[in-house]
């Protein structure tokens, strides 16, 4: 492999905005800071995100319907923080931040109004350490918002490395 350094170079120069993901299933909630997402389709209005197949997040996304996508604004460094620095494999992070119901058990984090819920349609998973989700959303809220972009969270390491990812696929094991 050539070196990529270029590669990492442009991507922090894009320097992505920041959202947490969060999903449940039978009352097992979950959610991770996300840097990996864009919208990927126009009409109907589809979204995408990366999930590490290392995280907590993942286990429970595999088997889960409904997701909430929270944008982040400026001042989210804490909720960035306790999603992205902490594991729902050690610590219950719903038990140190805000959140609601949105009805049918996803949780809604109550600091952020800039926010969707989708319902699941794709899921692709072709060996790379990150899985694609393909959401379709539902309800949406806010919009407007200055976003807290990647380069702003400098010195939070993940709850999980990429790498810690317990299933490797076969060709890559
Ligand atoms: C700046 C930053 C960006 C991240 N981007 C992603 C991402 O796109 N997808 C992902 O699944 N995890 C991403 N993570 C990692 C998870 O947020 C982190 O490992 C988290 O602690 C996992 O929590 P969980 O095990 O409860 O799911 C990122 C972490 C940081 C600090």
């Amino acid at each position: 492999v050539e070196d990529l350094d270029a590669f990492d170079r442009a991507m922090s120069s894009n320097d992505p905005a920041m959202v947490i993901v969060t999903t449940a299933v039978r009352g097992r909630r979950a959610g991770c800071l996300v840097g990996f997402h864009a919208q990927c389709s126009i009409e109907p209005r589809r979204y995408v995100v990366w999930l590490s197949k290392a995280n907590h997040t993942y286990g429970v996304a595999l088997a889960a319907e409904r997701f909430a996508v929270h944008h982040l604004v400026r001042g989210d460094r804490d909720l960035a923080e306790l999603f992205g620095g902490t594991s729902g494999h050690d610590v219950d992070k719903f038990e140190r931040c805000a959140w609601t119901d949105d009805g049918r058990g996803v949780p809604l984090l109550a600091r952020c109004p800039n926010r969707f819920t989708a319902r699941r349609v794709a899921l692709l998973e072709e060996g790379s350490d990150h899985a694609c989700i393909v959401v379709e959303p539902d309800r949406a809220e806010g919009g407007g918002f200055v976003p807290l972009r990647l380069g702003e969270l400098s010195g939070i390491s993940p709850g999980h490395a990429a790498e810690d990812r317990q299933v490797l696929t076969p060709e890559r094991a």
